[in-house]
């Protein structure tokens, strides 16, 4: 059977405009998506944007909109980040579509049939930033409890139809016991697991308060909480309403990747939610942490959000998506700096990895005429890099399987490094005044290019346009996207003759003074 992975952002709202958060939480699915193609997984990779609840209601009234029009204006921001950054999402959901709508009142109604949901009444503090209901005892200093917002809330008493989610309590929380990587990092996972056990409520999970929403099946004056509508995108752009293909072929979904604030939600509502339909739960919820501005949270209020648009104007977008990548481990908290950005530019781009590629290639064309050379026996020096290559991309292959994308980059550098190194000791320039050794020179390029062929095809993912450019500069066969890892580390596939390309330098280096 073929295998299949799918992954998931959250759907982000459309009362905000894109900032470098979203671009990092997206940035880092698709690199997964794409390494998982490379891994031979038929890949369902989905984005999109949450566009009900009061919230957008109230900044498309602000606006003098329709929230509708708010939502068509926003979620076209995302879409074209998406492209800029080179996000291959394999669709795109708007819980304000039909096929989403659909989905959400056919979960609804199979949930009454169980039993699940009920009418009753409801009467609790209400966050309006954070679409969030607390109880008095959950309150801190009678304000928002969540750390980043701390915000007055409201109180709020109405009808209210409730998901039986106390029901599911110990189905949970032994379903967290036996899976304890069910969420990640371990420390959300410990977060959730002392959240259930503290006791879980039913949930409300309908609002007459307005009216920007999917309707209550039967009762129209009623909307469908935003949360429970939310999270059955992950379902519905499946086409949970026709159970067909797509539905049987990915779900359940193997990651689900939030950030740290809505890890209860992922991690507590749609489980039990699953639970009462009797669907399977998603393999795994990984939460990462938030990038901070100069030690603040970036919001709209503070006016500090970063632009993503316009730093992958000013570094590029590959340099930019090794940056989010590569600087800290996806779960920790980061704190976004100009001259941490160039510095890794600078070191890791320019320095270690462009000067190589252009030493290479510049030396196959002024030695070889630009002809991959066919080359002969291997030394110990070119063993010991098709070694590398070998536990190069085992390594890869574990941390990309733990989302550890830093590591996976440390990983494929120590490579890189390796090769500049071989560079230095093989001294091609003085083989290459010596005609008796010019099929050593020749192997020494054909070592050089057989690992570069690999270095591209391990950093498409995280850089998939620079590394193209480089694949293909070097002659490599078919595309790069449908290149597979289990032969990627195969050497003499290039027949000898193949053209090298001349290609501009792929990261131009970034003087630091431009830099405030
Ligand atoms: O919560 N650093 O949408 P949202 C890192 N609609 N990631 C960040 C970030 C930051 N500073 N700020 C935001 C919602 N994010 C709901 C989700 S899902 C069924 C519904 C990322 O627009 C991070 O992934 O507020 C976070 O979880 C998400 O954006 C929140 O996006």
């Amino acid at each position: 059977m073929e295998k299949t992975f799918y992954v998931t952002t959250p759907i982000y709202y459309v009362n905000d405009v894109p900032h470098i958060g979203h671009a990092y939480t997206t940035v880092a699915a698709d690199v997964l998506a794409r390494y998982q193609r490379l891994s031979g997984y038929r890949i369902f990779f989905l984005t999109g944007t949450d566009e009900h609840g009061i919230k957008v209601e109230k900044a498309a009234r602000e606006a003098g909109e329709e929230p509708l029009q708010l939502a068509d204006r926003v979620m076209q921001r995302f879409k074209n980040l998406w492209v800029t950054l080179n996000i291959a999402n394999t669709d795109f959901i708007r819980t304000s579509e039909a096929r989403h709508q659909e989905a959400v009142q056919k979960f609804f109604r199979t949930l009454v049939e169980k039993g699940d949901i009920y009418r009753g009444e409801y009467e609790d503090w209400y966050c309006v930033p954070c679409e969030s209901f607390w109880t008095d005892t959950q309150l801190v200093d009678g304000k928002c409890p969540n750390q980043d917002c701390r915000r007055p809330v409201d109180k709020l008493r109405e009808e209210s139809y409730f998901f039986r989610m106390s029901k599911y309590q110990q189905q949970l929380l032994r379903y967290l016991e036996e899976n304890p990587g069910f969420v990640q990092p371990e420390s959300r996972y410990i977060e959730i697991v002392s959240f259930v056990r503290e006791g879980l409520r039913d949930l409300s999970i309908s609002r007459t308060s307005f009216s920007w929403g999917i309707p209550v099946p039967g009762n129209p004056k009623h909307v469908i909480y935003v949360w429970f509508d939310a999270l059955l995108n992950y379902i519905s752009a499946l086409d949970y309403c026709g159970g067909g293909e797509s539905f049987q072929a990915f779900w359940p979904a193997q990651v689900h990747i939030v950030g740290k604030d809505i890890v209860r939600f992922h991690g507590v509502y749609w489980p039990t939610m699953l639970m009462a339909a009797e669907l399977p739960l998603p393999k795994q919820i990984f939460a990462h942490s938030f990038w901070t501005n100069k030690g603040k949270k970036m919001s709209k209020s503070l006016g500090n959000a970063i632009d993503p648009c316009a730093l992958a104007d000013e570094y590029g977008v590959d340099q930019l998506r090794y940056f989010l990548m590569r600087e800290v481990p996806f779960g920790l908290d980061a704190d976004f700096s100009r001259q941490a950005i160039v510095g890794r530019i600078n070191s890791d781009l320019a320095n270690d990895l462009g000067n190589l590629f252009s030493r290479v290639i510049a030396m196959v064309h002024k030695y070889f005429n630009g002809d991959v050379p066919q080359g002969g026996s291997l030394e110990a020096s070119d063993e010991e890099i098709k070694d590398k290559q070998a536990a190069v991309l085992k390594a890869v292959a574990e941390c990309m399987n733990q989302l550890a994308f830093n590591r996976a980059l440390i990983a494929i550098w120590e490579l890189i490094s390796l090769l500049n190194k071989y560079i230095d000791a093989t001294a091609p320039w003085v083989l290459a005044k010596d005609a008796a050794k010019k099929e050593r020179l020749a192997t020494v390029m054909r070592c050089l290019l057989e690992a570069l062929r690999l270095v591209s095809v391990l950093l498409w993912p995280f850089m998939p346009a620079s590394s193209e450019s480089m694949w293909e500069a070097i002659g490599g066969e078919g595309r790069l996207e449908e290149q597979k890892l289990s032969s990627a580390g195969q050497w003499m596939t290039v027949t000898a003759g193949t053209k090298i390309l001349k290609i501009p330098a792929l990261f131009p280096r970034i003087e630091q003074n431009n830099t405030p």
